[in-house]
């Protein structure tokens, strides 16, 4: 079972790199979103779903750590603000894959499962100091 979340959210984030390098295209239709400042504005509706379904599985979280239910394009909740840069901390890593990462590493590979693992909160592991 976890191993088709992950692959899930593989194929989301997989999606998410490509809409971001994308420059609109003036013909597409796009699903009517108003506030998306990081993926492409024009992205359709099944493929933002996509996105947003990986995310919850990723972070182990509810729609709601994000957003206020059917007001998705506020920006009033830190945890949505946060995402976003970390959407581009993503980007970033898969454009620089060959400078952070061993040789072959496929960059399509880095995602948010590559820190969270499946939990919103992060646990930064500090070694204890020997004397
Ligand atoms: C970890 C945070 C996070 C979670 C969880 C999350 N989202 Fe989002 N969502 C975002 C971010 C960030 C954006 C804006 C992306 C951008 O600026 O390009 C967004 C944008 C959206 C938008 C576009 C709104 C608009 O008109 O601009 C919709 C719709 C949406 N999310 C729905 C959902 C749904 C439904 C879920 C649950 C299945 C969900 N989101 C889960 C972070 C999240
Ligand atoms: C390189 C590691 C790394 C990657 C990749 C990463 N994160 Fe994070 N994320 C962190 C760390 C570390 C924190 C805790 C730091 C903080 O709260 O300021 C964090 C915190 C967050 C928070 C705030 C959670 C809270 O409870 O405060 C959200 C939301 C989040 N990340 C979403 C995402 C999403 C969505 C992605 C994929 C697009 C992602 N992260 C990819 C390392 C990462």
């Amino acid at each position: 079972m976890k191993q088709i979340l992950w692959r899930v959210g593989l194929v989301s984030m997989t999606a998410a790199l490509f809409l971001v390098a994308q420059p609109p295209a003036a013909a597409k239709e796009g699903g009517g979103f108003k506030n998306l400042q990081v993926l492409d504005p024009d992205i359709e509706k099944d493929q933002l779903k996509g996105i947003m379904k990986g995310f919850t599985k990723m972070l182990g979280v509810k729609c709601s750590f994000c957003h206020v239910p059917d007001e998705y394009e506020l920006d009033d909740k830190d945890n949505k603000k946060k995402a976003r840069e970390m959407i581009r901390l993503v980007v970033y890593l898969r454009q620089n894959v060959d400078t952070y990462f061993p040789p072959d590493t496929d960059p399509n590979k880095i995602g948010c499962w590559t820190c969270h693992r499946g939990s919103a909160e992060i646990e930064v592991f500090v070694p204890e100091e020997e004397d």
